[in-house]
């Protein structure tokens, strides 16, 4: 960790000396080697993983009316994105087990005026992803190094700070193999302004700075090995505590958030002698603000907001730390 901080401040150094804080060197670097990292063409850094997906549903040339299917139960931005590019989502439910979206539901929800569907690869678990005859995005907020190749338009990643792969402040990327989309995201990202010039569609800005670039570059280095040290201290937990409703696992999940299912979820987190956070507490349908997007009852999505516990994963835990919370659980 120590090491990794001298680099960042040698990073930052390099950067003030340059004088170039946007658009420069390091975002095409990191642009570079994060879509060779992903398996793709084309990566475009913006300012966060929800731009990520407006951005990508804008440049695809949806209109105002167009339906995206989305799950009921992620975080509220995949849902936000939709709404902010002007599109109407859709929520449907998830599968039971895994808390991704159901391909029963995805297909049930189709109309005329639907024009995507968007696959969240909750917690950093690759979710299946339904052939229903739309364009599909990902949603990869959690996802970082997870994947391999599927025939998604683009991929979404955030970069949060707390992200498997994160920055110092707010951050995202599409990844895509379509380079009419990658150029579109280009200029949309700076005003709507074309390579020639024109402004040729109204928007705001969205970039991803030389530091926060820099910064992850430096933590690609080390994304695969952090992945492993997730996954080692997930297994863990499981061996310790075999009788309780763990979700299917899966070889490529990079346990962005370690999350187990617990009926009595209140009792067991106030006994809990360590820290939980739940993720999330409810489906997007019972939001304020989102609940006119429901159409049919989300039961399953219920179920997970109800039940879901996110229990302590992150690389830098000690040996230590996972034995206590390993002991908490048997
Ligand atoms: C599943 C999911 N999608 C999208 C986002 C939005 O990312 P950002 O906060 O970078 O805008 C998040 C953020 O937490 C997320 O968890």
């Amino acid at each position: 960790m120590a090491g990794r901080r001298q680099e960042i401040g040698a990073a930052v150094e390099r950067i003030l000396a340059s004088g170039r804080f946007l658009l420069g060197p390091e975002l095409e670097a990191f642009e570079s080697e994060f879509a060779e990292f992903s398996g793709h063409r084309f990566a475009r850094g913006v300012a966060s993983g929800t731009d990520a997906l407006r951005l990508t549903l804008v440049g695809m040339g949806l209109q105002p009316g167009d339906e995206v299917i989305v799950p009921a139960f992620t975080a509220v931005p995949t849902v936000a994105a939709v709404c902010a590019a002007g599109l109407t989502p859709v929520l449907v439910d998830v599968d039971r087990e895994m808390g991704t979206i159901d391909h029963r539901a995805a297909q049930q929800a189709l109309t005329e005026r639907t024009r995507a569907l968007i696959v969240v690869h909750l917690y950093g678990r690759p979710a299946t992803i339904p052939d229903i005859g739309v364009p599909v995005v990902e949603d990869a907020a959690h996802a970082h190094g997870a994947l391999g190749q599927s025939n998604s338009v683009a991929v979404a990643y955030s970069f949060y700070p707390t992200k498997n792969l994160g920055g110092l402040t707010d951050g995202g990327a599409v990844v895509t193999n379509d380079a009419a989309l990658a150029d579109r995201i280009t200029a949309l990202r700076t005003h709507g302004r074309s390579e020639a010039g024109y402004y040729e569609a109204i928007e705001t800005n969205s970039r991803l700075s030389e530091v926060n670039s820099a910064v992850l570059r430096i933590g690609l280095r080390s994304l695969d090995a952090d992945n492993a040290r997730r996954r080692e201290i997930v297994s863990q937990y499981r061996s310790a505590s075999p009788g309780m409703h763990w979700p299917p696992d899966h070889p490529r999940h990079v346990q962005h958030l370690c999350v187990v299912r617990v009926p009595e979820r209140d009792l067991f987190r106030e006994r809990a002698p360590f820290e939980t956070g739940v993720h999330y507490a409810r489906p997007v349908t019972h939001e304020p603000a989102y609940r006119r997007f429901a159409r049919d009852p989300c039961p399953h999505a219920e179920d997970w907001a109800r039940e879901c516990v996110t229990l302590p994963c992150f690389p830098e835990m000690t040996d230590s730390e996972v034995d206590e919370v390993s002991h908490g659980l048997a």
